[in-house]
């Protein structure tokens, strides 16, 4: 096989010098230099030394020319990448989004921090509770309306979630003896219609206290120190004599409305007071549904509304605003 040396070595370098990219080059490299190349199939078929010395000089400079083309190939594409990815440190940064607590997590501790500095414990309730402990434990009768699907929200027959954060005190008096000094917040679920002061689902705050000699005077106390501690002295608070089936004497305790300073507006219904929580002597029948003997102790419990506090705390005049997640909202506490 005859090979114009000259023609070859030329045509090979001018389409060198168009390669562009690694792909390319190595497209001409077996062309020009791969076993089926025509330099590669002359060289198998040399019969005289000097055709041999010229195919392997136009052989070696290639392979020179295309290691060259490689190389210089390689460092253009590093130098593309390095600018490519460089960072200019002198540009002003992006401004990262600061989070904050939520108003409710916000009260939920304050809350926590009023009753630890009183000695109480903060226990984790369950939000999927048995009928057993949502119902039976708090001496709620069988025909009692909140155990109705219209009112509660069921999983099954006897699994619901909790309507209050009651069935904790009933757990924490299972497992262990008097005394009992114990808060236990979290999220309740009722079919309740929302409106400006309800929400179906919504946060509460348990407490109960057990010991010798507890009286209704100490659950007015304590409960007076945590109001003061919410809302400072201005706002008025009042107690009212109501029904729970788990304490005896029971009790409502209201603020007066922050909308309109209890003169009657329709956030509160014309009525000037805001409900806060229920609370009451725990019921004999109760403490002895955990074992506990209501001749040697007496306890107080109560449960507060934590969205209520809110609203009362900081005038926000609709319960819902709390739950939209509106940042032009949230940001403001
Ligand atoms: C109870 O849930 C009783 N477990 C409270 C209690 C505990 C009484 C211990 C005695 C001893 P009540 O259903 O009234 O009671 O709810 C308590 C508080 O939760 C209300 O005063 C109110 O502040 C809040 N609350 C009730 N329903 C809603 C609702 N739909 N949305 C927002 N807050 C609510």
């Amino acid at each position: 096989m005859q090979v114009d040396v000259e023609k070859l070595e030329q045509e090979a370098r001018s389409e060198l010098g168009r390669a562009e990219t690694p792909e390319q080059l190595e497209e001409l490299r077996v062309r020009y230099l791969g076993r089926s190349s025509e330099l590669k199939l002359a060289l198998r078929e040399v019969r005289d030394r000097e055709t041999g010395m010229s195919l392997n000089a136009l052989r070696q400079s290639l392979e020179e020319a295309f290691e060259e083309k490689r190389s210089g190939l390689e460092h253009g594409e590093l130098q593309r990448k390095l600018m490519a990815e460089s960072v200019d440190v002198t540009l002003p940064g992006e401004r990262i989004a600061e989070g904050r607590l939520h108003l409710i997590t916000q009260i939920r501790r304050e809350v926590e921090d009023v009753f630890l500095g009183l000695g109480y414990t903060i226990v984790d309730g369950r939000e999927v509770e048995t009928t057993h402990y949502n119902f039976d434990g708090l001496n709620m009768p069988p025909w009692h309306p909140t155990r109705s699907p219209a009112h509660s929200l069921f999983l099954s027959e006897d699994v619901l979630l909790r309507t209050e954060t009651s069935p904790s005190q009933i757990r924490v008096m299972e497992a262990q003896d008097p005394p009992v000094y114990m808060i236990s917040p979290g999220r309740v679920y009722r079919r309740d219609t929302p409106d400006a002061t309800h929400s179906p689902v919504f946060h509460q705050v348990e407490g109960l206290a057990v010991d010798r000699g507890i009286s209704l005077a100490d659950l007015k106390g304590t409960l007076l120190h945590l109001m003061r501690a919410l809302f400072g002295e201005k706002r008025e608070l009042r107690f009212r004599t109501h029904y729970f089936p788990f304490t005896e004497p029971s009790i409502e305790s209201d603020v007066s409305c922050h909308m309109c300073d209890g003169t009657g507006c329709p956030v509160c219904k014309q009525s000037g007071w805001i409900e806060m929580g229920g609370a009451g002597i725990v019921d004999p029948n109760v403490l002895e549904f955990v074992g506990y003997d209501p001749e040697r102790v007496s306890g107080f419990a109560f449960g507060l509304g934590l969205e209520r506090i809110a609203l009362l705390r900081h005038r926000v005049p609709d319960i819902r605003l709390l739950w939209e997640n509106d940042l032009r909202f949230s940001r403001q506490f």
